[in-house]
């Protein structure tokens, strides 16, 4: 997905060079987000122009031309005003190539340039009416059109602000974006604005901010909208006027940066401290000066933008001694699975305490039903755990994949409680489905790893995973955190059940041995690495299982799709019979996962089933099951553990063995091709 990244020096010293090396940073730290091009904008040494660098490829390739481009003294002269913008893109609207890279600009002059996430849905009638204006168009993109319109709303407004002339535009376009204006014109100052895609202002100061928070500055109602005719098509563009009075929040010193960014991986390192912009925000700054500004008051709006700040390190953003990010995140589990339990889950008594939601478990009792709404491996959490939830809440238990319950129109009630799950809490059908529940009066319970997400601030409550960030596109830590989370939620519903306690018991202990036991499947890895040897070769692998373990065959053959582009597929082992029997004979991978649980005899029917069928399946079952082992030479055998925390401990092979087929066919484990880490479009 599209990344932004936008930096402002104001009376902080900073040569050009050093403003490009920051800004080819930040892009790295979003390049986990997915693209396909990258590009960036400063100004010109004469200050009367902006220079544009873009390219196709990685930030490798963006890095190298901008030092072929900017090279000399001149470029190591510190300047005391500065904006640079940048931008990793992910194609929605024409193919990636430099021509349809970011920035995009408003005329061969450069006036305005902008980076942008997100789609503008309305781009066709916008480009339409600034067609007839006289603008040709240059790039297939729908971001072309907001620097344009900016641009033509420059030439009819000359006496508005930077800031004004963006609040205008905003108001033009339809759909969702985050966007960082740059613009001649307007030396030194910086304008974003989000509706649908995050983003963020971070700040770093030498010395303290005035405050906590920064205050809302707010355009009166317009009375007086100027508006701008288009005679041919008789389609009037209105463009009420902003007439804010309120002056620019105040800081105690002048001296500052800013950072615009997609999201805090890529301001952590300079700054921990952030505002979450919400939708229609309007963020300027100007002589180093940042005002937030909204063209209405709605009656739920607060008088102030908070100042976050931020508990993650950069140390949690880099590699450390692993190859890649994922292979980091996997081997982090044992502490991130504590983590999400820490300070929440008693191991000495049976009290579980989740802060966030602990208000509302009253009417969550009392609910009609539970919905699990998700995407992707957030989904299958929801599928992990589902059986475990519906026997300790004794509540109905719908899961929904979020882009499906939207296009059903399901029906919701007020009495509903809705679950959406997502690492990023940016997920644009996740966060669809959000409002669509919202609407329709049920209560919504957020399970996000990103506080100050979409999801997190528009839910009514919720559990924040606390898994750290997970940079690879492939979730891992953040599957299992979320298993957890909701594993706490179903502790939490039964506490008072005097019939179930003897189960909840049972499922503390293994909680409270989970960590070492990760650890202990994670010395399977070099196992998992021969077997890849024996695998990555082949064009399928099929990933067998039911009850508890459904959700690892789900989530196991999602993971060897995303990451190696083989064809994978999670079957309910039930179902074997029905059809999928028919693609099994002696060339065919399979995976079979065959646990001491209340369906072993079903599952070892089905393991005779392929093996009879001259299947020579890899089984993953318990430490020490000689019975099961029998029927293949090859296994990976895992800790017992309770049968609803089993999901935990299967997926992690999955995880290393999609990882080790990644890399002997040679695919990008971090960024798999087609992939974006947070799916903002719908
Ligand atoms: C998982 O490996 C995927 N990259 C993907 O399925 C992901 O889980 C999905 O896009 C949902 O993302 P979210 O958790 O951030 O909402």
């Amino acid at each position: 997905m599209c990344g932004i990244f936008a930096y402002l020096n104001y009376l902080t010293p900073k040569s050009r060079q050093e403003v490009l090396d920051l800004l080819v940073t930040g892009l790295k730290r979003l390049e986990y987000r997915g693209y396909d091009s990258t590009g960036v904008a400063i100004d010109s040494l004469d200050n009367k122009d902006i220079i544009m660098v873009k390219r196709t490829g990685k930030v490798k390739v963006l890095e190298d031309a901008i030092q072929e481009h900017f090279s000399g003294d001149d470029y190591s002269e510190p300047v005391l005003n500065h904006v640079g913008i940048a931008h990793t893109r992910w194609a929605t609207h024409g193919v990636p190539c430099e021509r349809n890279s970011h920035p995009q600009r408003s005329d061969d002059g450069n006036s305005f340039v902008v980076v942008h996430n997100g789609i503008i849905t309305n781009y066709n009638d916008v480009k339409t009416f600034l067609a007839k204006k006289g603008y040709e168009f240059e790039s297939d993109t729908d971001t072309e059109v907001f620097a344009k319109l900016v641009h033509h709303l420059w030439k009819k407004h000359p006496n508005y602000s930077f800031r004004e002339l963006v609040e205008q535009a905003i108001q033009q376009v339809e759909g969702a974006f985050a966007i960082a204006v740059k613009s001649k014109h307007f030396p030194g100052e910086c304008v974003a604005s989000r509706r649908s895609s995050p983003l963020l202002v971070a700040i770093k100061t030498r010395t303290r901010l005035a405050g906590d928070h920064i205050p809302i500055l707010y355009g009166k109602d317009d009375k007086k909208q100027s508006s701008d005719q288009d005679a041919d098509s008789g389609k009037a563009v209105v463009l009420p006027r902003s007439d804010s009075t309120a002056e620019f929040m105040p800081l105690e010193e002048k001296e500052v940066e800013y950072f615009f960014a997609s999201d805090a991986s890529a301001v952590i390192e300079h700054t921990n401290r952030v505002i979450y912009l919400e939708d229609d925000d309007v963020a300027a700054v100007r002589d180093g000066t940042l005002s937030i500004h909204r063209l209405k008051k709605s009656l739920d709006d607060p008088h102030a933008r908070e100042i976050t700040t931020l508990k993650m390190e950069i140390q949690q953003i880099m590699k450390g001694n692993y190859d890649y990010f994922m292979q980091k995140e996997i081997f982090e589990q044992p502490e991130s699975v504590v983590n999400t339990m820490r300070g929440r889950v008693r191991f000495d008594g049976t009290t579980i305490v989740l802060g966030g939601i602990k208000d509302y478990i009253p009417e969550i009792k009392r609910c009609r039903r539970l919905m699990l709404i998700g995407c992707g491996t957030s989904y299958h959490s929801a599928v992990a755990t589902r059986q475990l939830l519906e026997e300790l809440t004794e509540l109905p238990v719908m899961v929904e994949l979020a882009s499906d319950f939207l296009d059903r129109n399901t029906p919701i009630f007020r009495d509903d409680v809705c679950f959406f799950i997502s690492q990023s809490g940016e997920t644009a059908d996740t966060l669809m489905a959000l409002r669509y529940c919202k609407q329709r009066g049920a209560l919504i319970v957020g399970i996000t790893n990103t506080v100050g997400s979409s999801i997190c601030r528009e839910s009514h409550c919720g559990v924040h995973i606390n898994a750290g960030p997970e940079i690879g596109v492939a979730s891992t830590k953040a599957y299992t955190s979320q298993f957890i989370s909701l594993v706490m939620f179903a502790l939490v519903m039964s506490e008072d059940r005097l019939s179930l306690q003897q189960r909840r018991l049972e499922i503390l202990q293994a909680l409270s041995k989970l960590a070492d036991q990760i650890r202990e499947v994670l010395k399977l890895d070099s196992k998992v690495q021969e077997l890849a040897k024996d695998l990555y070769q082949h064009k399928s692998l099929l990933i067998m299982g039911r009850g508890y373990n459904f959700a690892t065959c789900l989530e196991g053959a999602l993971k060897v799709k995303e990451l190696t582009y083989m064809h994978s597929e999670g079957i309910m082992a039930g179902e074997l019979k029905h059809g999928p029997l028919a693609l099994v004979d002696d060339s065919m991978p399979v995976l079979m996962i065959v646990l001491r649980d209340p369906v072993y005899v079903k599952c070892m029917n089905a393991l005779q089933q392929v093996t009879s069928r001259k299947g020579c399946p890899v089984i993953i079952c318990e430490e020490g099951d000689e019975e099961t082992k029998a029927f293949s030479s090859r296994h990976l055998e895992i800790p017992r553990t309770v049968d609803c925390l089993q999901g935990i401990l299967t997926v992690i092979p999955m995880q290393l063995l999609s990882y080790h087929i990644a890399v002997l066919r040679g695919c990008d484990v971090d960024c798999p091709r087609n992939l974006a880490k947070s799916v903002t479009v719908e």
